[in-house]
């Protein structure tokens, strides 16, 4: 009798933890229910600790048709550098499941992966080796698509700028810009200081000789709102 309400009580604790999303920070047990689909995540996965406040890495499960996750779960890394995650319990309103970035309200920010429901059991999303951390992300996923063919990628580099992968870091953060010579390219924990992100709101850009607003505005993901909170942020330090 006492084993079985310790049992009770045990998984109450597990379903309190399991429900509390915010944490990249905790490990998290896993209730795995005998049936339904099931998503697993395997990886050698970096760079997850450095994401802002209010952003998640997670694996999650979405509709066709919203943006908000209806169910997911905080991508950890385990102690051997590998990273296994399995999100179960997907219902029947779940079509796709993404490797992405959420924010509190579990509204997806960007993704680095997904793949469409199968009627099979398992769906397996395999990343190998793949740094997710935020200015990571930014690299790849903005500079590296959009900026880098004036910014570097050929023998030429706009206003001397190299948004490139390896450089763009030593280029922006405390560099004076060129064109504003009073103001930092990237003024850590201020963005609206920042030339970068005035160049890509509108601020700056009746006086640019290169509209930069409209080369992300049209893009599926808020890259000012991700620019403006990654520099925000990066005067502080985030554990791995
Ligand atoms: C089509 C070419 C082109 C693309 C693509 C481009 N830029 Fe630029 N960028 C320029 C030019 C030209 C200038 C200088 C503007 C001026 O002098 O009026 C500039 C200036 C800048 C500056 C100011 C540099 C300084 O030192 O003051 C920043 C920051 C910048 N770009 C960031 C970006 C980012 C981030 C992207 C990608 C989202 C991007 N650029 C994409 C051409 C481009």
């Amino acid at each position: 009798m006492m084993k079985k309400k310790g049992l009770i009580v045990a998984a109450c604790w597990a379903m309190m933890f399991a429900s509390c999303d915010d944490g990249r920070l905790y490990e998290k047990p896993v209730i795995i229910p005998e049936e339904g689909r099931v998503v697993k995540l395997t990886g050698r996965l970096t760079g997850i600790g450095d994401w802002a406040n209010g952003y998640n890495v997670v694996v999650a499960g979405f509709t066709d048709d919203s943006d908000y996750a209806i169910i997911s779960k905080s991508v950890t890394v385990g102690e051997d550098g590998e990273t296994e995650v399995v999100l179960s319990g997907l219902g029947d309103e779940v079509q796709r499941v993404e490797f992405c970035v959420v924010n509190r309200l579990r509204k997806r920010i960007l993704t680095f992966q997904k793949a469409d429901l199968q009627p099979t059991d398992t769906i397996r999303l395999e990343v190998n080796s793949m740094d997710v951390g935020m200015y990571a992300t930014m690299q790849k996923q903005l500079f590296n698509t959009t900026c880098t063919s004036c910014h570097g990628a050929s023998t030429f580099a706009a206003k001397g700028l190299y948004l490139t992968e390896g450089k763009s870091y030593e280029a922006l953060e405390n560099v004076p810009s060129a064109i504003r010579p009073d103001s930092m390219l990237v003024n850590p924990g201020n963005a609206t200081a920042s030339v970068l992100y005035q160049v890509l709101a509108n601020d700056l850009d009746a006086t640019l000789s290169r509209p930069h607003h409209e080369m992300i505005s049209t893009q599926e993901v808020n890259w000012l709102t991700l620019v403006r909170d990654w520099i925000n942020s990066s005067d502080k330090e985030y554990a791995e």
